[in-house]
């Protein structure tokens, strides 16, 4: 049974606050880039009452620049390990309460978001652990774990947990290959804007 608790206490553990931390990863991809030194202060402003007192007015253009005109969901509060990697990043969607873990990979049209159940009430957020590679046109919603160094094909809808180094895809989303943990399989870049 993959324990998945560790996910956020390991990513709370190496959360830093040098907004930099995403931008090696992202070389040769310069809105990558810009948008995660964007989203890093936006989440250290967030992160002290004090700063947001003073700095109300770059939480307020981060919305209107990242959301509306970059068109990337990105919300500060999310909780996000170091070096995400942000490929061609056009309508994707990262909701406030979300966990991803060190060094994953997040291309376009992809959506992490919460459930309304019938009784109105709401899901929690997807956990991603270390290393997970999601394809373009992805949907993860719910209450699920991403197991470390899971690679989730292009335009697959997951709404069960998936465990750690495998290949899962298609709708809904089921582990088609597993991978050798010493070797995880990882997905080349396809780099740039
Ligand atoms: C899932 C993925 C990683 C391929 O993994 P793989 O281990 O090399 O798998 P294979 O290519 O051997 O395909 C295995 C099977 O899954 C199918 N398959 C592959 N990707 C699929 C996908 N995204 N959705 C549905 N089926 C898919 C293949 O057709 C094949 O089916 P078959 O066994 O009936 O022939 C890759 O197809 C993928 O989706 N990568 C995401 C890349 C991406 O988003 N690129 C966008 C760049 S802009």
């Amino acid at each position: 049974m993959e324990d998945f608790n560790n996910i956020s206490n390991n990513i709370v553990q190496e959360k830093t606050y040098n907004i930099f931390q995403d931008w090696k990863i992202n070389k040769g991809n310069i809105k990558g880039r810009i948008v995660l030194v964007l989203y890093r202060l936006a989440s250290l402003i967030r992160s002290k009452k004090i700063l947001v007192i003073f700095f109300f007015w770059y939480l307020l253009f981060y919305r209107i620049f990242v959301e509306w005109f970059l068109n990337i969901e990105l919300h500060w509060n999310s909780n996000i390990g170091k070096g995400l990697r942000l490929e061609h990043g056009h309508g994707t969607v990262i909701h406030g309460d979300a966990t991803l873990g060190n060094y994953c990979t997040i291309r376009h049209l992809t959506t992490i978001g919460i459930i309304k159940h019938e009784d109105g009430s709401y899901s929690t957020a997807p956990k991603l652990g270390n290393n997970v590679d999601v394809g373009a046109s992805v949907t993860i919603i719910g209450s699920v774990n991403i197991g470390d160094n899971a690679l989730i094909g292009a335009a697959s809808l997951v709404v069960r947990d998936i465990p750690a180094n495998t290949t899962a895809l298609g709708n809904p989303a089921r582990v088609i290959k597993r991978h050798n943990e010493a070797e995880p399989f990882k997905q080349p870049s396809h780099g740039t804007e």
